[in-house]
């Protein structure tokens, strides 16, 4: 038996982004008969040609603008019928929250209260449609830092953002809760745990560390090394994004990672040997002599652990793929796609890399 589904019309906001342009990828593949609008201000971290294929397909519609523009918005919801929007735009790395926090709240406050309070326009003028959906794409981040001896994050525990990201991100989870329970929009949040995949920006530790291997660098290893994080391959975050705006319940939050725990040494050491074995002719070899121990980022929270029971057994989500699979998938996608990041080292990002990196150059 065959279920109907009624296509959806969808607003991916960030979807030139990292996870955004997977997403975008999933959904059209997935949903080719759903209307895809792209809403996307094009910051350095986002990059049009990503999904410039599907571009061609004709049911997906780029649209460069800014989450805080209102009346864009507004006009938007209106002319597209719009009953669905997958938020993810944001300023997403920590060190750049570092040097300059103002940005991290005029996008991701700011802009996500805009987006909320557009989207309860368009709802309640078409009398609360029960099938609409606001999803709302966060982080892990939010509930702060683990010691060894915790217990991963569940929905409940309370949240302590330590960094400007994470504190930004935090206030715009309160306000799309709030929506819920104030006005009954249906609102939906994820937080997830540390991504990884193909169209990661090179500022990230995975794409830099195979970045930096491919160009002979050093790998700055931030304080010990000994902070962990939770993996996740980008595409079963994708699914898990689906499978919440579909089944997910209005009003609900739910946690989704990688159960892949693993310290960043340990990380940055397995990406040497996978390029030593999968690169030819890198610049250093074996690659592991480039790794650099750097003064700590400020603040560095030292674990992030995920407990996704809730949505394993509320909607049946589990991660798929294996983190030595997955790796191993990133670091040939970074060997075969030059022609993808190299433009993205440009001078304006070289002048971010000096000022983090100029901070941190005392080796501990
Ligand atoms: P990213 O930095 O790669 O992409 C962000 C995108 O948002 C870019 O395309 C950028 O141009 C766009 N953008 C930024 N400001 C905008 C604005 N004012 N208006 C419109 N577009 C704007 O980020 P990412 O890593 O893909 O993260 C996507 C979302 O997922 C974020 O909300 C982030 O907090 C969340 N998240 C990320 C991870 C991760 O590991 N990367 C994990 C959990 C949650
Ligand atoms: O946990 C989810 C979060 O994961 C997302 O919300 C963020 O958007 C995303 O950027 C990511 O945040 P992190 O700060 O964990 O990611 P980052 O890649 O910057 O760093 C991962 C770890 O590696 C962290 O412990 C810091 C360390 N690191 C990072 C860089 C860039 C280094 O040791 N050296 C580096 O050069």
């Amino acid at each position: 038996m065959t279920s109907f589904r009624k296509p959806r019309k969808i607003v991916i906001t960030g979807g030139a982004g990292f996870i955004g342009s997977n997403l975008v990828y999933h959904w059209c593949n997935k949903y080719p008969g759903d209307r895809i609008i792209v809403l996307d201000a094009l910051t350095y971290a986002g990059n049009r040609q990503t999904i410039a294929p599907l571009e061609e397909k004709g049911n997906l519609k780029f649209v460069q603008g800014d989450i805080c523009d209102r009346s864009l918005i507004d006009e938007l919801l209106e002319t597209e019928s719009i009953d669905t929007i997958a938020h993810l735009a944001a300023e997403s790395h920590v060190d750049r929250s570092i040097l300059g926090p103002g940005a991290f709240v005029q996008t991701n406050v700011v802009g996500t209260f805009t987006l909320l309070e557009a989207f309860r326009q368009r709802w309640q003028k078409q009398n609360q449609p029960a099938d609409y959906r606001f999803l709302h794409v966060s982080t892990d981040e939010v509930y702060g830092s683990l010691e060894l001896e915790d217990p991963p994050f569940t929905e409940t525990t309370p949240y302590t953002p330590n960094s400007p990201y994470s504190a930004s991100k935090a206030g715009s989870d309160h306000l799309a809760r709030a929506y819920y329970h104030t006005y009954g929009m249906p609102t939906l949040i994820t937080n997830c745990s540390n991504n990884y995949g193909p169209y990661h920006f090179p500022e990230k530790l995975i794409p830099l560390m195979c970045i930096n291997i491919l160009l002979g660098k050093a790998l700055p290893v931030y304080g010990d090394g000994q902070n962990i994080r939770d993996w996740l391959y980008v595409k079963d975050h994708c699914r898990a994004l689906d499978t919440v705006i579909h089944q997910g319940t209005p009003g609900e939050t739910y946690n989704i990672g990688g159960n892949n725990e693993v310290k960043n040494i340990d990380l940055v050491r397995l990406l040497c040997k996978l390029m030593d074995e999968l690169g030819d002719e890198l610049p250093v070899s074996p690659s592991e002599q480039l790794i650099t121990f750097v003064k700590d980022r400020p603040g560095h929270d030292r674990r992030y652990a995920i407990d996704a029971t809730k949505i394993k057994t509320e909607l049946g989500w589990t991660p798929q793929v294996t983190v030595e699979e997955g790796l191993s998938q990133t670091v040939k996608w970074y060997l075969q796609n030059r022609d993808w990041w190299k433009p993205l080292l440009s001078p304006e990002y070289q002048n971010y890399y000096q000022k983090v990196y100029s901070e941190r150059s005392t080796p501990v």
